[in-house]
């Protein structure tokens, strides 16, 4: 290594000076300086709405700072467009998927430089680059032919990573890249990072799981209301507790207050229901109190479970009974009727009206009863809605903030607000905390604990293990859609799930 390129390395990849951003009524970042170091993965954590994903959106063109500096590898860079972002060898996979989910994967990966042969599209090569391109990324199980929206959400965040790969990044962003990722991606990408870093690249990675950070980073920037609050190099000191504590301010309490709810009447039992190939003979009971959890695999029929109950899926065979009496649910309005609640993993395609503000988000389950004579009383969707703000702590700059503006974990809190002013019986939900901060989760969980006290019965579908493990009362386990296993709260642990889960 000569003088030079020894000066280089010691320039940061990303000098931030007092950048800042503020949105009507939201200062999302002020005065935020600090340095992303060359060659190492620089993690970034903070609250919900505490200006991660702007900050990141900044790096990447898509929006313009207020003020302040952004110095690229040691020079004044101007980032005014995602192209500009590109040039400088950025590179992002955006929280909330961005793909064209129409075209194929190939077509995605490529969308900006088509092959043309005699002025039409060069199919051929087109897929044998894509298909070079997947393989390189080691996913080798993605067909390049196959449509954005037929692949597993995981897979097509995987795809949006490959295209990065494919580009001559330097710098590679992933906001909350995991969240839809199965157990099996998530190591993929792990390696993937590994040899990204071994290769120079800097990464810069956003998380709210904790574990994830203390595993991938070499550094960590906490930000906090749009304050940077502090960047330091992870040690073998840094904890989980050192982190919440500077990004919340205060010590989390993670008392989940299993088994504190009276257990009463079974409220519903479901009876051989079985959905194609993906629900299969599922037989349980719930009661009024409960918090039920259904562990299992990605794939292993979880999602479609609740879909089926909900009559969102069609069911050949099986029966539900709801206060023991039997019941028809064809349609997710048959499924309300009978004070059913589903909350859903996919926020952005079914659940939330993006466009509309939150006052009428949470109040869209429940249109009737915010009319009187016709006419919708506003005053009291304003009342309902400040309810759940302060209940869950939403960060809003208003109620009339649209929905597409809040920031991802606080669309989730707006999801599960909307549902709970149904007042439902009897709530589904599945992953009812991805991409909630840590703060939030014991917030959420202890509302649903209140719920159960009101009589109320919930289940739970989660890929985290500790949040089934610390929030359920009983746990059924999924696999290849059948129940292969049931457990208390007491005696359940996380080899006992896996290997329920894993069918043996
Ligand atoms: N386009 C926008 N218009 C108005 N407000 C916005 C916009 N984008 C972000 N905000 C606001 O800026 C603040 C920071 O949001 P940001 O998305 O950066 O949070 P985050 O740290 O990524 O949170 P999360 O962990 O939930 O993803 C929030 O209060 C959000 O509502
Ligand atoms: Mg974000």
């Amino acid at each position: 290594m000569d003088d030079k390129e020894e000066k280089s390395m010691d320039v940061p990849a990303i000098k931030l000076i007092n950048v800042n951003k503020e949105f009507p009524g939201v200062k999302a970042l002020q005065n935020v300086s600090f340095d992303i170091d060359k060659g190492k993965t620089h993690c970034i954590v903070g609250e919900n709405g505490a200006g991660k994903s702007t900050l990141m959106k900044i790096l990447s063109g898509a929006y313009t700072p207020d003020s302040g500096d952004i110095i690229v590898d040691g020079e004044k860079a101007s980032i005014k467009s995602p192209a500009d972002s590109i040039r400088l060898g950025i590179g992002i996979v955006y929280q909330e998927l961005s793909n064209f989910s129409n075209l194929t994967v190939a077509k995605n990966l490529f969308a900006n430089n088509l092959p043309h042969k005699k002025g039409l599209i060069d199919y051929g090569k087109l897929n044998t680059d894509a298909r070079k391109v997947l393989d390189n990324a080691g996913l080798t199980y993605i067909d390049e032919t196959a449509a954005m929206k037929d692949i597993s959400l995981g897979s097509q965040q995987m795809v949006e990573i490959a295209k990065l790969l494919s580009l001559d990044i330097k710098i590679m962003i992933l906001d909350e890249p995991t969240s839809a990722l199965t157990e099996v991606e998530i190591n993929k990408l792990y390696s993937l990072i590994q040899e990204l870093k071994e290769k120079g690249i800097t990464i810069i990675y956003i998380s709210h799981k904790l574990n994830e950070i203390l595993y991938l980073a070499d550094n960590i920037t906490v930000l906090k209301d749009g304050n940077h609050v502090g960047t330091f190099k992870k040690t073998p000191e840094t904890t989980k507790e050192t982190l919440v504590r500077l990004m919340v301010g205060r010590d989390v309490a993670y008392d989940y207050k299993v088994g504190t709810s009276k257990i009463g009447e079974e409220i519903l039992a479901v009876k051989n229901l079985t959905s194609g190939t993906t629900v299969r003979d599922v037989s349980f009971s719930l009661k009024r109190g409960e918090i039920l959890g259904i562990a299992g695999l990605e794939g292993s029929g979880r999602t479609e479970l609740l879909e089926s109950i909900f009559g969102w899926r069609s069911v050949s065979q099986g029966e539900i009974l709801i206060n023991n009496k039997k019941v028809k649910i064809n349609s997710p309005m048959d499924a309300k009727k009978n004070k059913l609640a589903f909350i859903t993993k996919e926020r952005k395609v079914q659940g939330l009206f993006l466009s509309l503000d939150v006052r009428k988000n949470i109040a869209a389950a429940s249109t009737r009863r915010f009319r009187k004579k016709g006419l919708v009383n506003v005053g009291l969707m304003a009342e309902n809605a400040k309810k759940y703000i302060d209940a869950m702590g939403i960060k809003v700059s208003g109620l009339n903030q649209l929905t597409m503006n809040l920031s991802g974990g606080n669309q989730q809190k707006v999801l599960l607000s909307m549902w709970l002013t149904a007042d439902p019986d009897i709530i589904l939900i599945d992953e009812p905390t991805r991409g909630v901060d840590v703060g939030a989760k014991a917030e959420i969980h202890n509302l649903l604990r209140d719920l159960t006290k009101e009589g109320k019965a919930i289940i739970i579908v989660s890929s985290e293990m500790p949040e089934i493990m610390a929030s359920c009362d009983r746990i059924l386990v999924m696999h290849e859609g059948q129940i292969t296993g049931e457990l208390s709260n007491a005696e359940a642990t996380e080899e006992m799930i896996m290997k329920y889960a894993s069918g043996v």
